[in-house]
């Protein structure tokens, strides 16, 4: 009869440390979705947490929820498509401290037919979606080079996964999604003689104000707790091996 398979003694899993605890966390996105669910996630595992999106008001409600839980959190309003924003950014986070993980959540979505797809569009989709998680990795990677390593998170979509089911009216998104992806892989080749892991998570139709824009009739697969929970998950296991990787996700029902 074959032994059963023996888990780690309950005090042994219980007493592993959190790679996340005790460090600082820049969430961008965060006041909304699945950047606000991800940045309480992260600073219940510990990390103090930099919360950064355009809207201050919603930030700092985030950031009394999470202090309301016993958690660190800093509001840092910020457009991510603005190197010059994202460098005051990365500033105000140097105060508190060396920036050790990076969750780039921040993303707009505007639905256009493509012949109607602007430049205007195109430029704001690609300037947030792909330019801002660009400015943030750089700033973030060139904080933890001296630091001696780091994590990032990206938050691509299934939308940017080659051969997945795709829906009018968002070219300019999707394409701003393969290139997070492309990022994500070119971060991971060189931030790996810094110790800098990086990793793309590529969700299905998660339940936000952005899935409901886009297209009210799709059922969410997923919520911004499911989302946020791997991704603490992620960044609190043995990482590096997969660095580089695009994670996608289906639904979780
Ligand atoms: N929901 C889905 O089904 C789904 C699926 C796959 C991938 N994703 C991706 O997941 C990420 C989070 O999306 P979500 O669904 O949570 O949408 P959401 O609820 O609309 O949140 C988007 C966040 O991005 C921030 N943001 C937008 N423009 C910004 C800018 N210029 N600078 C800084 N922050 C900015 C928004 O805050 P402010 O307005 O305050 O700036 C908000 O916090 C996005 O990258 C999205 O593409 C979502």
């Amino acid at each position: 009869m074959a032994e059963p398979v023996q888990g780690p003694p309950a005090a042994a899993a219980a007493a592993a440390p959190r790679w996340l605890a005790g460090r600082l966390a820049v969430v961008t996105g965060a006041s909304s979705g699945i950047g606000a669910a991800t940045a309480a996630a992260v600073a219940a595992a510990g990390a103090h947490v930099v919360l950064a999106a355009r809207d201050g008001q919603a930030l700092d409600r985030v950031a009394g929820r999470i202090s309301s839980a016993g958690g660190k959190a800093t509001p840092v309003p910020a457009d991510v498509s603005s190197e010059a924003a994202v460098d005051h950014l990365f500033a105000e986070a140097a105060r508190l401290g060396p920036v050790s993980a990076l969750v780039c959540a921040a993303g707009v979505l505007t639905p256009a037919p493509f012949a109607g797809t602007t430049p205007a569009i195109w430029e704001e989709t690609l300037g947030v979606n792909l330019t801002g998680a660009f400015l943030c990795c750089r700033a973030a990677f060139t904080a933890m080079v001296p630091a001696g390593g780091g994590r990032i998170v990206t938050l691509g979509s299934l939308s940017g996964v080659y051969a997945t089911e795709k829906f009018p009216g968002l070219a300019a998104y999707n394409v701003s999604k393969y290139g997070v992806i492309g990022l994500t892989e070119a971060i991971a080749v060189e931030g790996k003689e810094h110790g800098i892991s990086a990793i793309c998570l590529s969700p299905g139709a998660v339940d936000t104000e952005m899935l409901r824009r886009a297209n009210p009739a799709l059922r969410p697969g997923l919520t911004p707790a499911d989302v946020a929970e791997l991704i603490v998950a992620l960044m609190d296991s043995p990482l590096v091996p997969a660095s580089g990787a695009n994670i996608p996700l289906f639904s979780n029902a």
